[in-house]
């Protein structure tokens, strides 16, 4: 907690440190209570540093216990204690230093450095939680070799980890088991891990392209040994892939992943040993749901990929974060895509960028890929950071191709290996490696906000030309009033009237240019206005632009809504499909909202209702895309796309149109449900992507009818709630009962809770449903699960599935014209921030956007926030999210 104000850091303030460490030999003597950490470190002065430069290290919330340099005790004379740094004076160029704190890892609420879960000690460290553990420069371009010695009572922590391989294991007279691991890599000390605890261990083995053997090693609570074979699936595959993808090899002998319940995010990366939030590793078949399936496989993946891009290859400092998080993240995209339905999967990753990252964009936090300042990294650890950051590795794939793509990551990773690096030298790789210049490309790490790109075609049928005229603009963000244009990759096609894909010529073009002829093209937007000619086009053909959502821009096509129904149909991008359905539902949806304004009666066009028929009635579409063309967009989008944001009208527009599909489409929406759900009877359950497009598919089904509230579809949503053999049924009827009234909810909530309430992951299912649930009381009986006995403040799932899903999935109760449920939220925001500054912050997200409400919600929301700030003392966290909130 601080009391003066935070300062900001700047990237423009960046420099090396004038020492560095070559190895650090750290001693642990676990307690709950006092955990006395001995950390000795051997440092050197950097060429170019002062002979009088003092020794800067980081620390915070440490008991320092004694300061030692060469083996000679240092004074207080020769040291100031700072608020969160130690510095030293009159060090020698090289020396030992040895430094004794002590820790209470059981009084750690904020989950950040050593702390317990469930009574297993476990650290997380990233960004700079190492100095919650002991004195030492907790920075990424510090790379030093670490060997851990663990000392603690083997009847208690029968498991005692840390990174790399065990080199020493032996039980003292006293009973105390000392363990020493060694970690051969240098690496930072936010890379650093230890857990120790009675944990179960899953082993399976793993052998590398070049004949290695690696263990593989997933420990979890003893209770949860049966939910470990989906996870250790999911490591084998990612190790498999990146071999094949980007000729990656793991480089140590052991693989850990340790499972716990208390965890701020999804999962981390440390060398050899990540540590998992247990929502992604756990699963069983009547316990998660495919979507949790999914994110196994893909955070699994992800952690893993961060060994050489994160790991081997650092960032230099903070903000440089991007350089592993949006290059790992479009890793794991790729490798979804490779085994799930590579549709479906970009898809997905677009409904995330538009719901987290656009939103954040367009708002008071908008910051680049690349922040140029920040008052506390974990605020940025963002959707932009990370979904936004892998477009941007996505548009260079697109904009140099696959072959050079895999080029300038050979030279990336043979150049810089070991090292701790920036943006600069990423994008640098690539330009070498393929003798381009990428120099305006590079405006992407650099400028914030979401660029609007407006398209005019014009067709002569005389000349047989078709002109497309590409307009960009970027709008202003927090301290960048003024924009250079951004080099903007548009992926296009030219469909014919009979549905095929046209030969694309352009004017001025020689027949030989690379791209000329082809029925697919990148076309590179660099300038405001770019236009296109193309040639031998008698008759005028529909654009599909941004095919597979080639790059991070908000496009409006202009197109005709029978345009949009014919790419629906048509279009042999199977991304643009579901674009053009998505598109014609948001323009179906704010129709319906200015006819709400207007007092006019509310109609579903019948247009849109055959498109939507036309499209269950298929039997030759894949149920997974046929799923998600009928999903509308969501509320979060659809605020998006308004620029006051009408809650009551979206609310009302998008409901209309589920009831009226539900009811309109009843017969064939229950035909369709009764075949997937035949289709699917007496198969065990299996996480296969032709099953989870029947799931889904038969869960929207479920849903509409839902909606619609008729006798056959609530009928149906009972028994498959039920009589499900999986999660993924069971929620589908849960979610429909939970907006029923309370007789059909009730029951079915508590049985739910009554058969899951000892599987934590299950139980925060049962938190969300209710939070998320649309009823006139919403808040009043989330404030009523606030005191339910599974409800903790202290575990950070559990205030995500009540509080933040509230917050941020239940727009008519959290935005109740009362205003209760911003009082709501301020009051626990303040209640988190004594306790884990970083859950507190992020549930300042649902109020960043108050700008954009009406007059009365504005004034409600700002108050909210100007209450959290009059309190005394706020971390630094919460402290920059709500500053920059009301600026
Ligand atoms: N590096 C982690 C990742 O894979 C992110 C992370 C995990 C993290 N725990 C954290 C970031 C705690 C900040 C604070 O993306
Ligand atoms: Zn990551």
């Amino acid at each position: 907690m601080k009391t003066d104000l935070p300062k900001t850091i700047l990237l423009a303030e960046y420099a090396p440190p004038a020492y560095q460490v070559s190895t650090i030999d750290l001693e642990f003597r676990l307690d709950p209570h006092a955990t006395r950490v001995t950390a000795t470190s051997r440092f050197d002065r950097m060429a170019g540093a002062a002979a009088d430069a003092p020794l800067v290290l980081d620390g915070a919330g440490l008991r320092l216990v004694s300061i030692m340099i060469d083996g000679a005790p240092v004074g207080p004379d020769r040291y100031d204690q700072q608020e969160e740094r130690l510095v030293i004076r009159g060090v020698p160029a090289g020396f030992v230093l040895t430094v004794i704190t002590e820790i209470d890892p059981a009084g750690n609420t904020a989950l950040e450095g050593l702390y317990q879960s469930n009574g297993i000690f476990c650290t997380q460290c990233e960004a700079e939680g190492f100095r919650k553990i002991t004195y030492f420069p907790d920075r990424p371009d510090v790379m030093a070799r670490y060997r851990t010695t663990i000392i603690g009572d083997p009847v208690v922590l029968p498991v005692m980890l840390s990174n790399g391989n065990p080199v020493a294991d032996e039980t003292g007279p006293d009973g105390l088991r000392r363990i020493v691991w060694e970690d051969p890599f240098p690496k930072p000390s936010y890379l650093f891990a230890l857990v120790a605890g009675d944990l179960a261990l899953h082993e399976d083995s793993f052998t590398t392209i070049s004949g290695r053997s690696v263990a593989l090693r997933l420990y979890v609570e003893p209770r949860n040994a049966d939910k470990c074979a989906h996870a250790m699936a999911s490591l084998k595959k990612a190790l498999a892939w990146d071999e094949t993808a980007y000729g990656r090899e793991y480089d140590l002998d052991i693989y850990m992943i340790v499972a716990v319940d208390d965890f701020n995010m999804g999962a981390m990366e440390n060398k050899g040993l990540n540590v998992f939030n247990s929502k992604y590793i756990l699963a069983r078949p009547d316990t998660a749901t495919d979507a949790d399936y999914a994110g196994i496989e893909a955070v699994v993946a992800h952690e893993y990929f961060h060994n050489w891009t994160g790991n081997r290859i650092t960032c230099r400092d903070w903000f440089q974060l991007s350089l592993k998080e949006g290059l790992t993240v479009f890793r794991e995209q790729q490798f979804v895509a490779d085994h799930q339905s590579a549709a479906v999967s970009r898809i997905h990753d677009v409904r995330v960028l538009r719901a987290a990252q656009f939103p954040e964009d367009a708002g008071p936090t908008a910051h680049p890929v690349r922040p140029d300042s920040y008052i506390e990294i974990s605020n940025f650890y963002t959707s932009t950071v990370y979904n936004k950051g892998a477009e941007v590795i996505r548009m260079l794939h697109t904009l140099i191709g696959e072959d050079a793509y895999r080029r300038g990551m050979d030279l990336y990773f043979q150049r810089h290996d070991g090292q701790a690096v920036t943006c600069e030298d990423f994008i640098r790789a690539h330009a070498d490696a393929n003798d381009l210049d990428l120099g305006d490309f590079f405006r992407w790490y650099v400028q914030a906000g979401t660029p609007e790109v407006s398209v005019d075609t014009r067709h002569d049928p005389d000349a047989g030309t078709f002109d497309v005229t590409f307009t960009q603009t970027l709008a202003p963000t927090p301290g960048q009033p003024v924009k250079q244009p951004m080099v903007v990759p548009v992926r296009a096609a030219l469909i014919g009237p009979d549905g095929a894909p046209l030969p694309m010529m352009l004017a001025n073009e020689p027949a030989d240019a690379p791209q000329a002829g082809a029925l697919e093209r990148v076309l590179v937007l660099s300038d405001r206005v770019t236009r296109f000619t193309f040639m031998q086009l008698p008759e005028r053909p529909v654009p599909s632009l941004l095919r597979g959502f080639s790059a991070p821009v908000k496009l409006d096509t202009r197109a005709e809504d029978a345009d949009l129904a014919f790419l629906m149909g048509h279009d042999d991008d199977p991304f643009n499909r579901w674009e053009a359905a998505q598109t014609y539902a948001i323009r179906v949806i704010h129709r319906l909202i200015a006819d709400i304004g207007a007092g006019r009666p509310l109609v579903l066009p019948l247009e849109f209702r055959e498109a939507f028929t036309r499209t269950i009635t298929d039997d030759a579409l894949d149920p997974a895309l046929v799923a998600e063309a009928l999903t509308l967009p969501g509320e979060s989008y659809l605020a998006e796309t308004m620029s006051r944001i009408d809650v009551e009208g979206i609310t009302t527009a998008r409901q209309f149109v589920r009831r009226e599909i539900g009811r309109s489409l009843e017969p064939q929406l229950i035909a369709l449900f009764d075949r997937l759900e035949a289709a699917e009877a007496g198969q065990p359950y299996a996480f296969e992507t032709a099953a989870v497009g029947r799931r889904s598919l038969a869960n929207l089904c479920l849903a509409y009818l839902g909606a619609a509230g008729g006798a056959a579809g609530l009928e149906r949503a009972e028994r498959r709630f039920a009589t499900a053999t999986n999660m993924t049924d069971a929620l589908g009827g849960l979610l429909v009962l939970a907006d029923q009234p309370g007789e059909l909810s009730q029951p079915a909530f508590d049985a739910f809770y009554d058969r899951w309430k000892d599987e934590p992951l299950v139980v925060d299912k049962w938190f969300m449903v209710q939070a998320t649930a649309s009823r006139p009381d919403a808040l009043d009986h989330v404030l009523t699960l606030m005191e339910h006995p599974a409800f903790s403040m202290r575990n950070p799932n559990r205030v995500r599935s009540l509080i933040g899903a509230f917050a941020a999935s239940n727009p008519q109760g959290f935005h109740a014209a009362d205003g209760r449920g911003y009082e709501f939220l301020a009051d626990q925001i303040v209640a988190l921030d004594a306790m884990n500054p970083q859950i507190a912050a992020r549930l300042v997200g649902p109020f960043k956007r108050w700008r954009r409400y009406d007059d009365r919600r504005q004034g409600m929301m700002r108050a909210a926030l100007e209450r959290i700030m009059s309190r005394k003392s706020l971390s630094r966290d919460v402290y920059e999210m709500v500053t920059k909130s009301l600026a």
